[in-house]
């Protein structure tokens, strides 16, 4: 069974003027798969990822995980956002525990997992510190911990990775990976960055500009792992880069 099947989803926000942000969207993310989702500003990145998860109503078509309709959030999809939005007065350990708190799980046992998962991300011994205290790189890492500690199935992620600087940005890119092929979670990632899509994914859907529609799939059957600069990452990259030009080009046409 796929992980989300999406039929002919459609989503309009009551603004005046209304905004259709996606139309007629079809989609078949399977388990484990990495999907990355491309497509210029604006044109529903956010907003499909905001109806995967729940955090947002659709307005027409269907949305289902693991079989069953999308209604509101599920404990089973973890959300990384841009910025990782940690509470200040929290230390990172606290921070990591939040999710697990709300469950319910006994201290001990809170603890021990943002512990686990700190050094997963790299950030054993930054426990105790204050998200202030971190790079911008560090909190982010720290956010995927927080979302990794709730042992989701699925990780939604809306340009994690977005406001951190190249080389950080490099490590982090390596680390999700790796930490994906560990455990082969479901990746639905957001990203503008073409190098970025095309080094991390399976599949490259790329959106056309508003309202959102899938305007063409890229399989990346480049063998893992790879390296980037890879010859065939750089050609397919090259690829979607024309395309996504090409629908950039036409919609400053009927502007
Ligand atoms: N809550 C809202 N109310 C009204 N319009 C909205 C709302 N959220 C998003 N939109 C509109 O829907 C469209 C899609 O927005 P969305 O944030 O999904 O785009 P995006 O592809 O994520 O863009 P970016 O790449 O800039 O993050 C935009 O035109 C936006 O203005
Ligand atoms: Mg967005």
């Amino acid at each position: 069974m796929a992980t989300f099947e999406v039929r002919g989803l459609g989503k309009e926000f009551p603004t005046d003027p209304p905004v259709r942000a996606l139309d007629g969207i079809d989609l078949s993310i399977g388990e484990g798969d990495f999907v990355v989702l491309l497509g210029p500003s604006g044109c529903g990145k956010s907003t499909l990822l905001d109806i995967l998860s729940g955090l947002q109503d659709k307005t027409e078509g269907e949305v289902l995980f693991e079989g069953v309709p999308v209604a509101g959030t599920n404990s089973r999809i973890g959300v990384v956002f841009q910025d990782a939005s940690l509470y200040p007065w929290r230390t990172v350990a606290r921070n990591v525990e939040i999710g697990l708190e709300f469950r319910g799980v006994p201290r001990a046992e809170r603890r021990a997992a943002a512990a686990e998962y700190l050094t997963q991300v790299g950030l054993a011994g930054f426990e105790r510190k204050y998200p202030h205290q971190l790079s911008g790189g560090m909190r982010q890492r720290a956010g995927i911990a927080r979302t990794l500690a709730t042992e989701p199935a699925v990780l939604l992620m809306d340009e994690p990775f977005g406001a951190v600087d190249h080389l950080t940005r490099i490590q982090l890119q390596r680390d999700l990976l790796a930490l994906w092929e560990s455990r082969r979670r479901t990746v639905v990632f957001v990203t503008h960055d073409v190098g970025e899509a095309v080094y991390l994914a399976d599949r490259v859907i790329l959106l056309s500009p508003r309202p959102g529609r899938v305007h063409r799939e890229f399989p990346i059957d480049v063998p893992r792992p790879r390296r980037k600069g890879d010859i065939e990452l750089l050609a397919l990259e090259s690829e979607i880069y024309q395309a996504l030009g090409r629908i950039e080009e036409q919609a400053d046409a009927e502007l």
